[in-house]
C-alpha cells in the first residue's frame, strides 16, 4: 500500500507559482480534500449531471487528461477523462481486475503543476460503474487509458501520483507554458 503521507509544503519554484494561481476552480495539493476518501454519489440526478458538465469544461481549459471531483472540491466518487477525443464518464467506479505493468510515460497532475515523476501502473484494467444518467459502465482499458484511470481513481481515495511515484523521478518540469499543448506529461 502506498503511504498517503504528502510532503507538504512542496518548494514550488518561484517560476511555477504562476502555474499555481491558475485555473482557480482546480483544488492544489495542500488542500485536505486531496487526500480524502471520497463518498459515493448517491443519486443520478441533475446536479450530478451539473457536476460532470462542470469537470469536463474545467478540464479542457486547463489541457487536462482527467480529473476527479475531488479536484474541484466536491468529494463525490466521480471522474472523468479524455484519451483520443472520447470524453468519459466513471461514477462510483470499481477496478475489477489489473493486469501487468507500465512505467511510463511520467505522470503529472493538475492540481500539483509542474512536478511529474514515474510511477507503476498496471497496464490494463478493467472497471465498471455508472455513467451519469446511472447507467451502468464496464470498461477495459489499457496503456494510457488504463493509467488515466488508475490515477483517477487514485484521486478518489485520496491518493496522489506523489504518494506512489518513484520518489527518485519527482521533478519539475519548466514548459513553454502550462497551456502549450507540447511534449509535457499527461495531467490527470
Ligand atoms: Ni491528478
Amino acid at each position: 500500500m502506498p503511504t498517503t503521507t504528502t510532503p507538504i509544503p512542496l518548494d514550488v519554484p518561484p517560476a511555477l507559482r504562476e502555474a499555481w494561481e491558475r485555473h482557480q476552480a482546480i483544488v492544489k495539493l495542500g488542500d485536505p480534500i486531496l487526500q480524502q476518501v471520497a463518498r459515493p454519489v448517491p443519486r443520478f440526478d441533475a446536479e450530478l449531471r451539473t457536476l460532470v458538465e462542470r469537470m469536463a469544461i474545467i478540464m479542457d481549459e486547463a489541457h487536462g487528461l482527467g480529473l476527479a471531483a475531488p479536484q474541484i472540491g466536491v468529494s463525490l466518487r466521480v471522474l472523468i477523462y479524455k484519451v483520443e477525443e472520447t470524453l468519459r464518464v466513471l461514477v462510483n467506479p470499481k477496478i475489477i481486475s489489473m493486469r501487468g505493468e507500465q512505467l511510463d510515460p511520467p505522470e503529472g497532475c493538475l492540481s500539483i503543476p509542474g512536478l511529474q515523476g514515474r510511477v507503476r501502473r498496471a497496464m490494463e484494467v478493467r472497471v465498471k460503474g455508472f455513467d451519469a444518467r446511472g447507467k451502468p459502465v464496464s470498461r477495459r482499458a489499457t496503456d494510457l487509458e488504463a493509467r488515466v484511470i488508475q490515477h483517477e481513481i487514485d484521486h478518489l481515495d485520496g491518493v496522489l501520483f506523489i504518494d506512489r511515484a518513484d520518489p527518485e523521478t519527482l521533478e519539475w518540469v519548466f514548459g513553454p507554458g502550462e497551456d502549450d499543448d507540447g511534449n509535457a506529461a499527461p495531467r490527470e
